[in-house]
């Protein structure tokens, strides 16, 4: 579903190799969100949130770690769009899922819409912008 294109590469291994891993996660949430077989997915979407925190944690601190080593001038804009992207993600409330079954695929929605813009968005307009440099 969610694939990286050749324009997405960066041709800095890490990177790529974790934006690949991003686009997989974004995958399998699209998966959990066309999921009709499970009725309640408070496990699989904390599950699947936390993974994407603790991924994205090792992947922006990468980035960062470059951004700093090259100089990059626009360091202080791109670090501050990885912290959005991390307050996005710790905003989902892990205990209203729990109680409210029938409203977790609005909230696996949400999350793949953010996700599957972001992807796209950040990568194309903001990572490939650095590497350029
Ligand atoms: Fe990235
Ligand atoms: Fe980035």
């Amino acid at each position: 579903m969610y694939e990286m294109k050749p324009e997405y590469y960066t041709g800095i291994a890490d990177i790529d190799a974790e934006h690949e891993r991003l686009f997989e996660l974004a995958n399998e949430t699209h998966e959990l969100l066309h999921n009709y077989v499970t009725m309640d997915k408070a496990d699989q979407i904390v599950h699947l949130v936390s993974e994407l925190i603790n991924y994205t944690r090792v992947h922006f601190a990468h980035e960062e770690e470059y951004m700093r080593r090259i100089q990059y001038a626009d360091y202080e804009e791109h670090y501050a769009q990885h912290r959005q992207f991390e307050i996005k993600l710790s905003d989902i409330d892990f205990d209203a899922l729990e109680a409210d079954p029938a409203g977790q695929d609005d909230v696996i929605e949400n999350l793949l819409e953010f996700l599957a813009s972001w992807l796209v968005h950040h990568i194309l307009k903001e990572d490939l912008r650095f590497v350029q440099k």
